[in-house]
């Protein structure tokens, strides 16, 4: 088991929500340092703990990413766990939110990973934690540019699994059903609490589970697709006409 005591962490979009949950995950786990990052970094809570280095990081931005990068050529785990949502369907959604989407969730994560993939490949044993979501494996139209974005990202994650596999470098997908965080606001669905998945989703990458659906929302809906990926869709159906 490769546990994550001693070693030095990258999350993005720490301020809030998971990626500040994974923050103090990190923390109890043992991790030696945490560079936790946010476009703004006033909004990084304070941890109370000098282990965690705040740094302002918008992953859409490759010249931020370089600067960060240049700081944090110690970093052995990258969680890329940004992202946004714009709800819509395909048919009206506006198209500057399914491209922001895909920028964001997408796109910023890849530039992410082209950028640290060389000192991750130094740094090993190292890993790469990509945050998807289920709607990656089948999409909720009612989100439908955010699942296209996830399906991507979870694509270009397996491939990148692919390419640093014999390098050292582990590389996880995190596929989360819903979990009690903005993203989710006005839900009135029972979620977990997102201090509560942090800690799973370590857990499960130190066991080496390289993709992760870390609730049981996302359990009952990953065991439909496991079953067939048309009983997810018929799932999915459902919550989109019940509306
Ligand atoms: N909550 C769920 O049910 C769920 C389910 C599946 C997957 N996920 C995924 O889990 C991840 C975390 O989401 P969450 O639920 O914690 O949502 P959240 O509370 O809305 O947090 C999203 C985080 O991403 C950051 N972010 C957005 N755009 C960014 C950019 N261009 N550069 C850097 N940071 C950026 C936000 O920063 P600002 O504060 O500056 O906006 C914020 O810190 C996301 O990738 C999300 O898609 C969530």
């Amino acid at each position: 088991m490769e546990t994550l005591k001693n070693k030095v962490v990258l999350i993005t979009g720490a301020n809030r929500g998971i990626g500040k949950s994974l923050v103090k995950a990190c923390l109890e786990k043992g991790a030696r340092k945490i560079y936790a990052t946010a476009r703004d970094v006033n909004k990084i809570p304070d941890f109370g703990n000098d282990r965690v280095v705040a740094l302002t990081l918008d992953i859409t931005d490759n010249t931020q990413i370089l600067e960060v990068l240049e700081k944090t050529k110690d970093t052995e785990v990258l969680i890329n766990n940004a992202g946004v949502l714009s709800p819509g369907n395909i048919l009206e959604g506006e198209i500057n939110a399914i491209e922001n989407d895909m920028n964001v969730n997408y796109l910023g994560t890849i530039q992410m990973m082209q950028a640290f993939a060389p000192i991750l490949e130094k740094n090993t044993p190292s890993k790469i934690i990509n945050i998807a979501s289920i709607v990656a494996y089948s999409p909720l139209p009612s989100i439908a540019g955010y699942s296209a974005s996830k399906t991507a990202l979870y694509s270009a994650t397996l491939s990148v699994r692919i390419e640093l596999e014999k390098k050292g470098v582990t590389v996880h997908a995190v596929n989360p059903g819903a979990i009690d965080t903005d993203m989710n606001k006005g839900s009135d669905w029972e979620m977990p609490s997102s201090d509560e998945i942090a800690t799973i989703i370590l857990d499960k990458v130190e066991t080496g589970t390289l993709d992760i659906v870390p609730d049981e929302i996302g359990l009952g809906m990953y065991n439909k697709w496991k079953e067939a990926p048309s009983k997810l869709a018929a799932f999915f159906s459902e919550l989109y006409h019940s509306k």
